[in-house]
């Protein structure tokens, strides 16, 4: 299974860096940057977004037939949004959409794959600043390109940075809720707090050490599903916003060195958006 996994892996991390330089060249192009959008005015999706979705699926189709699929915009095309035991590549083509739109430097391919349930391997292609993350479920395999991983292992939340995001859902009680986490936050007080603007790239500044820990509400199976073995395989940890275990389907999720995980999750004001996998 090693092999096979590992030639799997390969695969992921070829198609990733192909589907990033389809990017790297539709920033060049304003109509490839054309904004169309999804469930609110906010957002956003792109055809480049379209176009590098269907370059990875239909390049995974050909050498791995069998396979399943979660992705992004299959999802917003109302195709169904279930993980079953069976081999699943989650896509996000473009994690930072809006990024992307406006030219903001963070754009990330993130490519989970899964079996029996479980992600086996994750691979973002931070691909605007050519950074390849990846990991294997099994610490030993884990792997970066182009960077050194500088797991940080400060546990004093008040010499910390930390990422969240504001996400795209602007009713008045949600953006309440994220108003309340990032004051409560701050007023630890925190070093500071960030956001690469996407979710994948976020992980894995924790995975790096240069955050110590990432939040959200409301982030998707395909935002997170690639960051959560390298972050775990960096030796992180992921949690509920609640403090129990994640579920990747929940849209909620903390990830975090060991030592400031804790102080965060008190201070988030939870709020539970629809699963992704709802009927
Ligand atoms: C979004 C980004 C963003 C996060 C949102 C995600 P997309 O993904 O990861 O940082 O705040 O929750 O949905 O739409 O750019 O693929």
């Amino acid at each position: 299974m090693d092999d096979v996994l590992q030639n799997i892996m390969d695969h992921a991390v070829a198609v990733a860096r192909e589907a990033g330089q389809v990017v790297r060249e539709a920033l060049c192009d304003e109509k490839q940057r054309d904004v169309m959008t999804k469930s609110s005015t906010v957002d956003l999706v792109t055809q480049t977004d379209q176009r590098v979705e269907h370059l990875i699926i239909q390049s995974v189709k050909k050498k791995f037939p069998t396979h399943r699929f979660i992705g992004e915009e299959s999802v917003a095309a109302g195709e169904a949004c279930v993980l079953t035991d069976d081999p699943t590549w989650i896509i996000d083509p473009i994690d930072g959409t809006t990024n992307f739109v406006h030219s903001f430097p963070f754009v990330a391919v993130s490519i989970g794959f899964s079996v029996d349930k479980k992600i086996q391997f994750g691979v973002v292609y931070s691909c605007l600043e050519d950074k390849m993350f990846t990991a294997r479920r099994v610490k030993e395999h884990s792997v970066t390109e182009n960077h050194l991983m500088l797991f940080s292992s400060i546990s004093d939340v008040r010499r910390s940075i930390i990422a969240t995001e504001f996400g795209s859902n602007r009713e008045t009680e949600t953006v309440e809720k994220i108003f309340s986490s990032l004051r409560n936050i701050l007023n630890i007080p925190v070093h500071g707090v960030r956001g690469a603007g996407t979710a994948a790239v976020n992980m894995c500044l924790v995975a790096s050490g240069c955050v110590e820990a990432y939040y959200e509400v409301g982030v998707h199976v395909w935002d997170v599903a690639a960051g959560s073995v390298i972050v775990e395989e960096a030796g992180g940890v992921l949690m509920d916003v609640e403090g129990g275990p994640v579920d990747l389907m929940s849209r909620r999720i903390v990830a975090a060195n060991n030592g400031t995980v804790a102080h965060i999750v008190k201070e988030i004001d939870a709020f539970s958006p629809t699963r992704d996998d709802a009927p």
